[in-house]
């Protein structure tokens, strides 16, 4: 999963957009059996570090291990597992960074070159991209930074800039020549092309902007900066520069699998998953951030020669807040997680994040969606069904379920939905499509209400108590196939669930398929997994 920059805090747009998703697919391969390794880290480099720090008077390093720490707070409170989460500031990171540069170097893919380069006359030192402002040469918006442009997108080098301006000081930069270390983008032009034109299961908007940029034509691209944060430039008489923050956030991927397996004891662990033919390797990440996955890090590794290429980067369209600005990383505007968190359920914020993901286009988040979707789909459609049936076995079988071999036709249509859920479910996950899993998966618990509406367990209890017990007993099996079912989406309430329906082990060995809840199980006193949300407005009105 992308690497957020440590310099601020997570907000729903980082959650929706790369780091639920990721997680909603690891949980779901664990569940099926799959081998993963999921890390990221935070990016601990470049200017968008420094001007934070800047700005507050302290050294860098004292901004990234704040947010790290806050950023890693969000992740583990929203349940997000991963084997490793780092940061880009170890050791390990600079060796492996290094040693990826003097590889691409030996290879012929890095080369040096002097060029003049924006410099501040009044503070004398040369100025980072973000360290630069002026007028978009795309767009002509007037506020572009010199490495992004925020209002149309278009990836900029700060010279490029019309009318450029000195964040430090205000003044005119001016021209000055330095030496830096150029990667061969031109020459990856072709490999690139032929490999991306075959990744036809790629999204459409992914494969699309590559594909853009590749008729665009590639330009070689400088990966070094002077500036003194960052990896140092492993080169004699260059210690001085160090390496461009996304040359190294990538290498980042590679790096925090090799410390993941140190950390296990087992040096060369981290093999399988970037070596083997059969591993996949996939990118969960922002639209921002699609050409640095889909041609500057491939073509990397294809430089590097022994790595795996990306399998798929899933990319992701913004998460809006409701006000319909951006959540921009830069700006400042956006929906905390710890705010968040702090008032609803990890699980609640999961499940509505999960169905207004960005996957095809910009959605918006809405915190009185959120309470209506926890009331009206999370608890009405789910919540309730889980919670009706566990109470009426404790109720009117004293908490066991029924034993019922010979099942009428309704039960053996419902029990074969449940178990044809984990098919047509599983293909959506694995397609990177949660929205439409999480919908699937909510058909089933529909037909089960339907089911259990139709057979009223609460009336046939009075008098044919075999009925009764062929519904709950059923409908507990297939609310036991829901339990996994939903557990990438809900990990933390399902295993809750796991508990009240009194499954041995955890849900993971059960895996990914239909596991009948047996006759004569002694289910423990039930208690509802979900709590109703007040309306927003209706505090005020009250
Ligand atoms: N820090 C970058 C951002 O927030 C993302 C880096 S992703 C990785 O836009 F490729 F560098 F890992
Ligand atoms: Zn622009």
């Amino acid at each position: 999963m992308a690497w957020p920059y440590a310099n601020y805090l997570l907000h729903v747009g980082h959650i929706g957009g790369t780091f639920l998703p990721g997680d909603i697919f690891a949980r779901y391969h664990r569940l099926r059996g799959d081998d993963v390794l999921m890390v990221s880290g935070s990016d601990s480099h470049g200017t968008p570090i420094t001007m934070t720090a800047d700005k507050e008077g302290v050294e860098p390093q004292v901004i990234v291990e704040r947010y790290h720490a806050r950023i890693l707070e969000v992740l583990e409170r929203m349940g997000a597992s991963f084997d490793l989460y780092t940061t880009t500031l170890t050791e390990n990171h600079y060796k492996t960074t290094q040693e990826v540069f003097l590889r691409l170097l030996e290879g012929g893919l890095l080369y040096p070159r002097t060029d003049e380069y924006l410099y501040d006359p009044v503070d004398e030192r040369f100025l980072p991209d973000r360290y630069v402002e002026g007028t978009c040469p795309v767009c002509g918006y007037e506020e572009a930074r010199g490495d992004q442009c925020d209002n149309c997108g278009a990836i900029l080098d700060a010279t490029d800039l019309i009318n450029p301006r000195s964040k430090l000081t205000g003044a005119t930069p001016v021209l000055k020549p330095s030496e830096h270390y150029f990667l061969r983008l031109s020459a990856l032009q072709e490999p690139l092309r032929e490999w991306v034109s075959k990744q036809a299961h790629w999204r459409r908007a992914v494969l699309n902007s590559t594909l853009g940029s590749l008729d665009e034509g590639l330009k070689d691209r400088a990966i070094t900066r002077d500036m003194a944060w960052g990896v140092p430039v492993p080169v004699e008489g260059n210690e001085g520069k160090r390496i461009y923050v996304w040359f190294d956030a990538v290498i980042g991927y590679l790096s925090a699998s090799r410390e993941w397996a140190a950390g296990r004891g087992d040096a060369d662990a981290w093999k399988p998953y970037w070596q083997n033919a059969e591993t996949r390797s996939y990118y969960f990440i922002g639209k921002d951030n699609i050409t640095f996955h889909t041609i500057i890090w491939p073509g990397m590794i294809m430089g590097l020669r022994d790595l795996n290429l990306p399998y798929d980067v899933p990319a992701n369209q913004y998460v809006n807040f409701a006000s319909g600005q951006k959540q921009s990383k830069s700006k400042g505007t956006g929906t905390w997680m710890l705010d968040l968190l702090d008032r609803y359920d990890a699980d609640v914020v999961r499940f509505y994040l999960t169905t207004i993901l960005p996957e095809t286009s910009d959605s918006e988040f809405r915190e009185d969606e959120l309470i209506r979707t926890n009331n009206d789909v999370l608890i009405a459609t789910w919540g309730n069904l889980a919670n009706r049936v566990l109470s009426m076995v404790q109720r009117n079988f004293d908490g066991i379920v029924p034993d019922s071999t010979a099942l009428s036709p309704e039960s053996t249509a419902l029990i074969a939905a449940a178990s044809q859920a984990f098919e047509t479910v599983g293909t959506e996950y694995a397609a990177c499509r949660f929205r439409n899993g999480l919908q699937e998966t909510l058909k089933l618990a529909q037909a089960a209400n339907k089911y259990l509406d139709e057979r009223a367990p609460w009336k046939a209890v009075k008098q044919d108590r075999g009925h009764a017990g062929e519904t709950l007993a059923t409908t507990l099996t297939v609310i036991n196939a829901l339990k996994t079912l939903l557990h990438p989406v809900l990990p933390f309430s399902t295993e809750r669930l796991h508990e009240l329906l009194a499954q041995p082990g955890s849900i993971a060995a059960q895996g990914w398929g239909l596991t009948p809840v047996a006759g004569g199980t002694k289910l423990p006193t039930p208690a509802p997994l979900y709590t109703k949300l007040d309306p927003p407005g209706d505090e005020a009105n009250a």
